[in-house]
């Protein structure tokens, strides 16, 4: 077996109702100062504001920073990094979706090492101690709560950094379902769908190990099933807990293996066209799994099978998992095709070759290169 070296660094609080805690929580953590970092349509929603006043109930002065914007970028870190060289905070508290969690990330990289976010890019490149940092997620998604790395847009080239440090882990993630209700159905699809592939994703990896996999086979056994119910009705508490639950779980799968093709592949279509990152993903995502069903079809006979698929044989594993990513990607109303996207099939070339150079690809379970990944951008076109 292979071997593998595993810390969890974040408490996991997760429960209705949990976010009531959070001053408690953050006592544990710091005395007096805690700004929190959110974007102004979680502040609409309210989830800011009751969490401001859970720490203020706790003692803590707070201040509010709601400069996050969706795919953060060098200019939104910087701007919180001016807020905090300002306040002087002692803790950072992320509410909201994965740009509001990497930001904090980001804000706490540059504020308690100095330099610019491109200082970071890569892994363990914070040489001082950072703030406490607690995540409370307001979408069920990326999963940032329970990773180490911060994906940070440079302003001017586009590209997302991925910059990881194990100080950069939240200390706690408050997991209150509650908050997820009041997601626009759009986003919990898109986020829906991104959790679901990093499930699917990091269970196949060139990294996965027994442990990472026990996080991705859970992940899927809730998201995939759950995903359903909570396109179909919003309104529905377990599915929404169980969808929270596994996105986080899918989280600790990253940050334990990785991810594959489907997010190299995602990211020039953000960076280039502008293609939301569950969109993207999802774009990609079925043509990844045909292609490395060659190397991984008894892991994704697994994943078939746990979804009450029952693949006659591994052989028709990949073929069985990617129509049901196909059918949920249906569901939920997103896109198939890159040309329904904006995408002019000419721009393929291109595509392939940013994606080749992508960290993430790397770890895919089949190897990739510019010719594999243009095919596979054509497959998907
Ligand atoms: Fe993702």
């Amino acid at each position: 077996m292979k071997p593998f070296d595993f810390q969890p660094r974040t408490r996991i609080v997760f429960g209705s109702g949990s976010l009531a805690r959070l001053g408690e929580l953050a006592r544990s953590l710091a005395t007096t100062r805690a700004m929190v970092v959110s974007d102004p349509g979680v502040i609409r929603a309210g989830h800011a504001e009751r969490a401001a006043e859970s720490l203020k109930e706790a003692g803590f002065e707070v201040r509010l920073f709601d400069g996050v914007h969706e795919n953060p970028t060098t200019d939104d870190v910087e701007v919180g990094r001016a807020a905090a060289a300002d306040f002087r905070p002692e803790l950072l508290v992320a509410v909201g979706g994965g740009s509001s969690m990497d930001c904090a990330k980001g804000i706490n990289f540059v504020f308690s090492n100095g330099g610019q976010m491109k200082d970071y890019w890569g892994v363990g490149k914070a040489a001082n101690p950072m703030l406490p940092m607690m995540a409370v997620p307001t979408t069920a998604g990326t999963g940032s709560e329970t990773q180490s790395f911060a994906l940070i847009s440079d302003a001017e080239t586009h590209v997302k950094m991925a910059c990881g440090d194990p100080k950069a882990a939240f200390a706690v993630a408050v997991l209150d379902p509650q908050l997820t209700l009041t997601q626009p159905a759009q986003v919990t699809a898109l986020t829906g769908y991104d959790a679901i592939a990093h499930a699917a994703e990091t269970f196949v990896t060139a990294r996965r190990t027994t442990l990472s996999q026990m996080w991705s086979r859970d992940a899927w056994r809730l998201l995939a099933p759950n995903f359903e119910r909570v396109i179909g009705d919003p309104e529905d508490a377990e599915a929404r807990a169980a969808m929270q639950l596994g996105a986080s779980f899918a989280g600790m799968a990253i940050e334990n293996s990785m991810l594959g093709a489907a997010h190299a592949m995602a990211n020039p279509l953000t960076a280039r066209f502008g293609i939301v990152h569950g969109q993207a993903v999802a774009l990609a995502l079925p043509a990844v799994v045909r292609y490395n069903g060659q190397v991984c079809a008894r892991e994704y006979a697994v994943l078939a099978s746990d979804v009450g698929l029952s693949p006659h044989s591994d052989d028709f594993a990949a073929e069985q998992l990617a129509q049901e990513l196909i059918r949920l990607r249906e569901i939920a109303g997103l896109a198939g095709r890159l040309r329904e996207c904006g995408v002019p099939e000419d721009a393929l070339p291109e595509l392939a070759e940013d994606a080749a150079t992508q960290w993430t690809g790397t770890f895919n379970p089949r190897p990739v290169d510019v010719p594999s990944l243009l095919e596979l951008y054509r497959r998907c076109w």
